[in-house]
């Protein structure tokens, strides 16, 4: 039997979004089928539900609020799990000749201040939807950049060195132990919530180059509305509707799912002191046992599996392995663990607790596309090429190069490329990725069944 939708798009209306953006959203079905807004991609489909009701177009989100024409749905669309993807970007492009506000040259060029509006321009955007962030190394850092290797020949650092970035999902932010890749904008003793309005005012001053701060009640109404949005994949072409015969996908039961920081924390961080499961993801759990269900059902719940219980070698992974955590726990150098002893966030993901990992992910190797920089410690005299040190640029310490934050895993589908950087285009990429940096030795059917899985979250 082919299975059924859950939301059936009886009647679709259009609302548009200030951005010239239209949202399709059902009207039919339950009080909550009519929050979630749907949107195809190529698993199916993905669906966000605004818990505050339907998606807000008025909300200062969707407002110019700074002089370059550029709003936060800029760089955070609706129909691309609140992020943007290469094939969007650029039919943007190509529909604007370039003018749409995404393509400013403040940070959407990959050199900063590029005159020039053209492909090459802004390739890095295009290609890989990837945004310029221009950091300084910090005051008494332990290290100093001593060369770039440029293929850009972006010239001096006059506006910091350049990062290149994916948008983070501007949802999902329930889940958040630290904000953007490098968590800068969490500070210590700060609540999450704070760490997002004091983001938004730096995103309105940043990306948009606005004229004043914003309003405290603009952060405010910003914050509501993004921390009410809750996004995942609800319909896979292959296994039909993802929350049917007891599984749990789409956004609604991801709404519900609680969420404390440290919450299932691998070393025992857990202030609930609840132990570690390697259990993470239960979406699928109902389909494992079911040999009733069709064979992609069948697929998505090994994937689960996979995820959940597949051992392998952790090993050399900074901010892990050595690690002395603040309960006094030290990880040994290698350790036989799962994707979940890093993505350990019950069904979303995210580590639980602030902990910047380098899994190898900036290493000039792994994006040859990208500047690379040199840098040198300043006691020891030891020397690192990064593409980007990640933490480091804002802790200042050699320890923390190429440290990044592992962002929510859900909605996948709707979002390639993945990583900080892009670099892995394809889910499929990404499972090479880890296959080939932990020796793990996947079989092939293994793959089919993670990837059958990473594309159903
Ligand atoms: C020009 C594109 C652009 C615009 C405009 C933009 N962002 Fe972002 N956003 C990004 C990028 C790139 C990142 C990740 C940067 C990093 O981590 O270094 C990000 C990260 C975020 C995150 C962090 C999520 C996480 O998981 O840590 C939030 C929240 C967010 N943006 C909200 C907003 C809001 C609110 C606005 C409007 C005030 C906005 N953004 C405007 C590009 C943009
Ligand atoms: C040692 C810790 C660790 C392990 C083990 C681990 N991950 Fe990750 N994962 C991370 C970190 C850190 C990132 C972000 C890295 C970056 O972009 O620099 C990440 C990113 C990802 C992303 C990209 C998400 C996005 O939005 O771009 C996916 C997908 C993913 N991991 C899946 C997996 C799978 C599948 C496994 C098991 C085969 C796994 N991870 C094992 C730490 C880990």
């Amino acid at each position: 039997m082919k299975p059924r939708k859950l939301l059936v798009l009886t009647t679709t209306v259009s609302i548009t979004i200030a951005a010239g953006m239209s949202v399709t959203r059902t009207t039919a079905g339950t009080e909550q089928d009519s929050q979630v807004a749907v949107f195809n991609d190529v698993a199916g489909e993905h669906g966000t539900l605004d818990v505050n009701g339907p998606i807000d177009s008025a909300n200062p989100f969707f407002q110019d609020l700074g002089t370059n024409g550029r709003r936060c749905v800029t760089c955070h669309q609706p129909d691309q799990a609140w992020t943007i993807t290469p094939p969007r970007v650029q039919a943007r492009f190509a529909a604007s000749q370039g003018n749409d506000p995404l393509f400013r040259n403040n940070d959407g060029s990959n050199c900063a201040g590029d005159a020039v509006v053209n492909e090459s321009a802004y390739s890095l955007l295009l290609t890989r939807g990837l945004i310029r962030i221009g950091l300084d190394v910090p005051d008494g850092a332990e290290f100093i950049i001593d060369s770039v290797d440029d293929p850009y020949h972006c010239g001096a650092l006059l506006t910091g060195a350049s990062m290149y970035r994916r948008p983070l999902p501007a949802t999902n932010l329930k889940f958040l132990s630290a904000v953007m890749w490098d968590g800068r904008e969490s500070a210590a003793n700060r609540t999450i919530h704070d760490d997002l309005m004091n983001q938004a005012n730096d995103a309105t001053m940043g990306h948009a180059q606005a004229a004043q701060p914003l309003t405290a009640d603009q952060r405010h109404q910003i914050v509501d509305f993004e921390t009410g949005l809750f996004t995942s994949q609800a319909f896979d072409n292959g296994a039909g509707d993802l929350h049917n015969a007891g599984a749990s996908g789409g956004p609604a039961a991801l709404a519900g799912q609680p969420f404390h920081t440290g919450i299932n924390d691998p070393i025992g961080l857990d202030p609930a002191g609840v132990p570690f499961t390697t259990h993470v993801f239960t979406i699928f759990d109902a389909w494992q046992t079911s040999l009733t269900q069709s064979d992609a059902r069948q697929s998505i719940a090994r994937g689960e599996e996979v995820f959940n219980s597949r051992q392998f070698t952790i090993s050399g992974v900074g901010g892990l392995n050595g690690q002395t955590f603040s309960n006094g726990v030290t990880v040994p150098p290698a350790i036989s663990g799962t994707c979940t002893v890093c993505h350990d966030t019950p069904n979303a993901g995210t580590h639980s607790v602030k902990a910047p990992l380098d899994i190898g992910i900036a290493a000039p190797s792994r994006a040859s596309y990208l500047p690379v920089y040199t840098l040198r410690n300043l006691t020891t005299g030891d020397r690192i090429m990064t593409t980007d040190p990640g933490r480091a640029m804002i802790t200042g310490k050699w320890a923390d190069i190429g440290k990044f934050k592992g962002p929510v895993l859900r909605a996948l589908a709707a979002r390639p490329p993945y990583f900080h950087n892009g670099s892995a285009a394809t889910l499929e990429e990404v499972i090479g990725f880890y296959d080939d940096r932990f020796h793990i030795g996947l079989t092939p059917r293994e793959k089919a069944d993670l990837l059958a899985f990473l594309r159903a979250t």
